[in-house]
């Protein structure tokens, strides 16, 4: 199956995950294509707990429409509400609880997808559609008076 028809079999208009990374091979961890062709593994460990802030946006400039997203330190943070308020956005770990791979976020559907075997996670993480079993882990965000949003674990 070609990358293309892939996403548009599970509609992925993706939010931006890394991008060529998801469905390639650009980690260390273990190159296990699937029969699809989708290459799982290779997104980055998600944050521990307790290792303080992760990274910054300016939401000044940076994910200013709804379904805008942005991969940073193994979490993928997206906009799911209009507004600069923390309900306004989900960060979670970017690794599936699978096999690891990078998932993305589908606007339409409001859902995380897994794209190498079609796990769904719902905005706060929690699966909807296995074969993950475990839930994604789910990440602070605070904003600040001047729109700085803060993601830490
Ligand atoms: S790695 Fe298998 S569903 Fe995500």
């Amino acid at each position: 199956m070609e990358r293309a028809e892939f996403l548009a079999k599970f509609g992925l208009g993706f939010a931006a995950v890394c991008t060529g990374c998801a469905l390639a091979s650009c980690g260390s961890k273990s190159s296990n294509p699937t029969p699809n062709g989708v290459v799982v593994g290779g997104a980055p460990s998600p944050p521990k707990t307790g290792s303080g802030n992760l990274f910054t946006v300016d939401l000044n400039s940076q994910l200013t429409q709804v379904g805008d997203s942005t991969v940073q330190s193994g979490v993928i943070l997206v906009r799911i509400a209009d507004g600069n308020t923390a309900s306004a956005f989900t960060a979670v770990q970017v690794a599936c609880t699978h096999q690891g791979t990078a998932i993305g976020y589908n606007t339409s559907q409001h859902i995380f997808i897994c794209p190498a075997h079609g796990s769904e996670f719902s905005q706060s993480g929690s699966v909807l559609v296995g074969p993950a079993a475990l839930p994604l882990h789910v990440y602070t965000v605070t904003i600040d008076s001047n729109n700085k949003l803060t993601v830490a674990a």
